[in-house]
């Protein structure tokens, strides 16, 4: 079980005060904030090995080695086969758009691809731009307006022999839904498709293992997963061999070299191991309980996965306290998945908003909040296709409230009693 008193110290922005009150943080699906460990990673990288990789002096050297351990630690988090699979890059969007010119060539007018109206757009424009460039079809997989969850009798008739892609999210970073990607991705490699994974919303709220998968690609950022700005992508050894990349002629034609060309952030590739390390002690001191250890894990992945249940333990208490609130709240429609029994199928962002006679604008409730020194976003959080599909666009989207491990049952209550009385006075003044 997790200690919040323990785990909060370790984040130093949890302790800042917002006017004379506390912060609270619920922006956590656009950005996590960071422990100690990733600053101390981050430090030490920018004051004591602060060099560009493979040169002959000492700090030269370290830079080297430290970026092949940030490699093996998210071969680990991903369970890799090896840090060969591990491409980083400055975040998720540059990295899909990369990958998108890559296997551009693959394909020929015609072939057809797969996507969903769950994506946020950066899984989204990417693989749109390819289609219109190369010819070919997209079919876009619905969900339910309802349930809000993928309509998989849709997905299972769109895979067909013609399928050669498909980009699918993990995880909604505005309904929370959790889709169901490893029956997609089965179905996907039996007709040969390649899968790509949008793990970005995902990764800090469950266990990932890409070999138990399947996939072809998986990608996620860990400013989401208490680490810097610094975007990580999983790709098969061979597709990450053999596609074609534009790299510099003397950076050497091996994965991932040839993806990482130029010089990279390595303060973020450290801040990147601090952030697993966090995680990892997490597992160990309060993880025990979770700790599935079936003997074909690395010991790093069994402590990382634990410490992402322990967490998920603690967010779906959140998640059911915020949502059970905002129910009461005259007017609040939340767009997501409202049953605790069915919480193993979302993370705990929670988007809402507030119809009825007086409809409210998502952005002046962030902004009462935030005179509250309470966190939240508003929008479309960059999930165009979601609210597009709901239409929910031009009325200015959704709020989002995001809880994550390191939120208290307290903060929920307050944000859930502001969003209260936000409401009564604007149906008083309206
Ligand atoms: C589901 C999802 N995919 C992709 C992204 C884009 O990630 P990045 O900022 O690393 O490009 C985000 C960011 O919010 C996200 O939530």
């Amino acid at each position: 079980m997790l200690d919040l008193d323990v785990i909060r110290a370790e984040f130093p922005a949890l302790a800042l005060t917002h006017d004379d009150g506390p912060r609270t943080y619920l922006d956590n699906p656009a950005g996590t904030q960071v422990p100690r460990r990733v600053l101390e990673r981050m430090t030490e990288a920018l004051v004591e090995w602060n060099a560009n990789m493979h040169g002959n002096f000492r700090t030269s050297v370290r830079a080297t080695e430290m970026s092949r351990q940030a490699h093996l630690a998210m071969a680990d988090f991903y369970h890799a086969r090896s840090e060969r699979e591990i491409v980083f890059g400055p975040n998720m969007t540059t990295l899909t758009f990369t990958m998108a010119r890559a296997l551009a060539g693959r394909f020929r007018e015609g072939d057809e691809i797969i996507t969903t109206h769950m994506e946020h757009e950066g899984n989204n424009s990417p693989w749109r731009i390819m289609a219109a460039e190369r010819g070919l079809v997209v079919h876009t997989v619905p969900f339910d307006r309802h349930t809000y969850e993928l309509d998989l009798d849709v997905f299972d008739a769109l895979v067909t022999e013609r399928t050669r892609f498909a980009a699918i999210n993990v995880a909604s970073n505005l309904l929370g839904t959790i889709n169901p990607v490893e029956h997609m991705v089965r179905r996907l490699r039996e007709v040969g498709a390649i899968t790509y994974l949008d793990a970005v919303q995902y990764a800090p709220h469950g266990p990932i293992d890409v070999q138990a998968l399947g996939c072809d690609f998986l990608v996620a950022s860990a400013y989401k997963f208490y680490g810097p700005h610094q975007g990580v992508l999983y790709g098969r050894e061979e597709l990450l061999a053999e596609l074609p990349v534009s790299k510099l002629r003397n950076v050497p034609d091996v994965a991932p070299d040839r993806w990482e060309t130029g010089c990279q952030s390595l303060e973020g590739q450290a801040g990147t191991i601090g952030a697993v390390e966090y995680l990892q002690w997490v597992g160990r001191t309060m993880g025990q309980e979770f700790r599935a250890d079936d003997g074909e894990l690395p010991e790093r992945t069994v402590e990382v996965h634990a410490a992402l249940r322990a967490m998920v333990a603690h967010e779906e208490v959140l998640a059911a306290r915020l949502i059970a609130g905002l129910q009461q709240v005259t007017g609040v429609r939340v767009h997501g998945i409202t049953d605790p029994a069915a919480f193993h199928r979302r993370v705990p962002t929670v988007s809402f908003t507030v119809d009825g006679p007086a409809p409210v604008d998502p952005a002046e409730v962030a902004r009462f909040l935030d005179r509250h020194g309470v966190y939240v976003w508003n929008g479309h959080s960059y999930a165009v296709p979601v609210v597009e599909w709901l239409g929910l666009l031009s009325r200015g989207g959704v709020v989002r409230v995001g809880p994550t491990h390191y939120n208290t049952v307290e903060e929920i209550d307050r944000c859930v009693s502001l969003v209260d009385e936000f409401v009564s006075r604007h149906r008083t003044a309206a």
